[in-house]
């Protein structure tokens, strides 16, 4: 029997992670839960007021002890039975010991899914839409890629390009490629549900 049990990672504002568990509960197969590294997170609000299982795994409790957060993370997508992973601003580089136990030796890729406000491999790391701003872009972009072992680095499923209006703010810089974001994750997500529940 196929399954697609699905939980998002995050630890920021949450505007992905909300579009993608919206998306997944439109299409009548809501996500499993939210996992989240950070007390202090909007994204956890969110959940709260949409209902969406979620649990805080906090790093700060876990300092110097990678592997113990990992391990607590696993007991919880072990008991959500969660096969397939979609970051949404997470901040924590999850280890490769923690990866290969989403490993698929079919497709040899990792069953853990990202979204990054570049067109990578240009601008990798967490200052990606500072730099683009920083550097007066006339194009920018978002990207969904498989997650490997390097940083911003794996297979690359989606990109969208789109043009910078120079008389945006970066703010305004941020929120518009944001909602590129948004669709391009909707996209992926409900290509991948239609896929895996074939
Ligand atoms: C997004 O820009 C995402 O691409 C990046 O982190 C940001 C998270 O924003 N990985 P939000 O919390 O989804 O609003």
């Amino acid at each position: 029997m196929p399954k697609f049990n699905v939980a998002i990672f995050a630890s920021g504002e949450g505007s992905n992670a909300q579009n993608l568990w919206r998306v997944a509960s439109k299409a009548g197969h809501p996500v499993r839960g939210l996992i989240c590294d950070r007390q202090d997170a909007g994204v956890i609000k969110l959940a709260e007021q949409e209902n969406i299982p979620h649990i805080v795994i906090n790093k700060k409790d876990y300092l110097k002890k990678q592997s113990d957060f990992e391990a607590a993370i696993l007991n919880q997508l072990i008991e959500w039975d969660v096969n397939w992973i979609f970051l949404a601003g997470f901040m924590t580089i999850l280890s490769s010991h923690f990866l290969k136990m989403y490993f698929n030796s079919i497709t040899q890729k990792f069953q853990v899914i990202n979204i990054h406000p570049s067109l990578l491999p240009q601008y990798p790391g967490t200052k990606s839409y500072q730099q683009a701003y920083a550097d007066k872009v006339n194009t920018h972009g978002v990207t969904v890629h498989y997650v490997d072992e390097g940083v911003d680095t794996g297979p690359i499923i989606e990109q969208q390009i789109f043009t910078r209006d120079i008389a945006w703010s970066f703010e305004e810089f941020v929120a518009f490629g944001k909602s590129i974001e948004h669709k391009l994750y909707e996209k992926v997500f409900l290509n991948f549900l239609n896929e895996h529940l074939e």
